[in-house]
């Protein structure tokens, strides 16, 4: 019976070779909507890796030979892809664990899976994450079980909700590829933004993949800097214009999610007020995103957000750092001017 198992999934792995193109091709993947180069800092706080592999889910039985069966031996292909992203990307890493594991041995590791394909079982997990409502991005990433995924990631997809997030998939298999894999998480997370950039590797190859899964990550727009400061604040070039009569002052803003924030608000009509003897600020009707953003240090010139109580600020003197106080950009052309705004002001995308 295991003999049969055995030369039934190579069958299957051949075919798979053959089929996976015209399978990946007939699915329709949003193209993610991240489309801009993004530092990760504080932590990669809104990152997640999810990943499933044997090697974390297997009963190792103590006269296990590590040169024969490497599949089971932490760390396992997936494993240690998982661990590149989650050191690249500087997010938190998560690794899917049944409650049941499955046995080391080959043949009998095959044959349940091969059961739980063929009778659909969602196999319990150990635990799921923790507020998965805090995460925007997830790398998610399996080995190819039997020309798809193992069971365990369609229970973790059930029931970790990852509609509306950006989804990047990372895949180790045998000579069989992606397979059918991606048509299962995506049927089974139909709203998750899956990009169409998966990376995938022979797993023989995994172990030496650490320059090109980092690349991938860095190719999506993701460089974890352990240096708050390296952030470069005009990288995006995102410039916004403040209209006060026939004046105009440009700001450069900065890559962090409350200029985003703003940048998605614009155009906007406000009024301005004057606060302390070196501030002009005024209330957007909507809080600004504060999760990936660096805190005000520039000095005059600084347009700034005090999440505390809800203001933009433009500063044109000194002031103190603050925890509640983060930045937004700096000052083009026109700090000058920025004293004498008052009444209604316009802000604006500059041209
Ligand atoms: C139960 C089981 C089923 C597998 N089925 C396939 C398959 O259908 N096609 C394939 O290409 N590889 C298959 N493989 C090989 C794995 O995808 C590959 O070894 C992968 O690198 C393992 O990653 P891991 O060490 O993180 O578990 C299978 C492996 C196991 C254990």
């Amino acid at each position: 019976m295991k003999k049969i198992l055995t030369m039934l999934l190579t069958l299957a792995m051949s075919f798979t070779l053959v089929a996976c193109r015209t399978a990946e091709e007939s699915v329709e993947i949003e193209e993610s909507s991240r489309n801009k180069e993004t530092t990760v800092e504080g932590g990669g706080a809104n990152i997640l890796i999810a990943y499933f592999t044997w090697a974390e889910n297997a009963v190792l039985e103590e006269d296990v030979d590590v040169v024969t069966s490497p599949s089971v031996v932490v760390p396992g292909n997936v494993q240690q892809l998982a661990t590149w992203i989650q050191e690249e990307t500087g997010g938190d890493i998560f690794s899917i664990r049944v409650t049941d594991p499955y046995l080391s041995d080959w043949d009998a590791c095959l044959e349940r899976a091969n059961e739980e394909r063929g009778s659909d079982v969602r196999p319990e997990l150990q635990e799921n994450v923790e507020n998965i409502d805090q995460y925007d991005t997830v790398f998610l990433g399996y080995p190819n079980w039997w020309y798809g995924v193992p069971m365990a990631l369609l229970s973790f997809l059930e029931q970790n909700d990852l509609s509306g997030k950006d989804v990047y998939l990372f895949c180790s298999h045998g000579t069989g590829g992606l397979a059918n894999s991606v048509e299962q998480i995506v049927e089974t997370s139909p709203e998750a933004i899956i990009s169409d950039s998966i990376f995938d590797c022979y797993e023989e190859e995994a172990a030496s993949s650490e320059d090109e899964i980092r690349s991938w990550v860095n190719d999506l727009g993701y460089s974890f800097s352990e240096e708050p400061n390296d952030r470069d604040d005009t990288a995006s070039q995102r410039q916004i214009s403040v209209r006060i009569d026939d004046n105009t002052i440009v700001y450069a803003l900065n890559d962090g999610s409350a200029a985003d924030s703003l940048y998605e608000m614009l155009p906007l009509s406000v009024e301005v007020e004057d606060y302390s003897t070196n501030e002009k600020i005024f209330y957007p009707e909507e809080g600004l995103d504060t999760s990936n953003s660096p805190l005000a240090q520039g000095g005059s010139g600084t347009l700034a957000y005090y999440e505390p109580w809800g203001d933009v600020v433009f500063f044109y003197g000194e002031y103190n750092e603050n925890p509640g106080l983060f930045e937004l950009g700096q000052i083009v052309s026109g700090e000058e001017l920025i004293n004498q705004m008052s009444g209604t002001i316009t802000i604006e995308i500059a041209e």
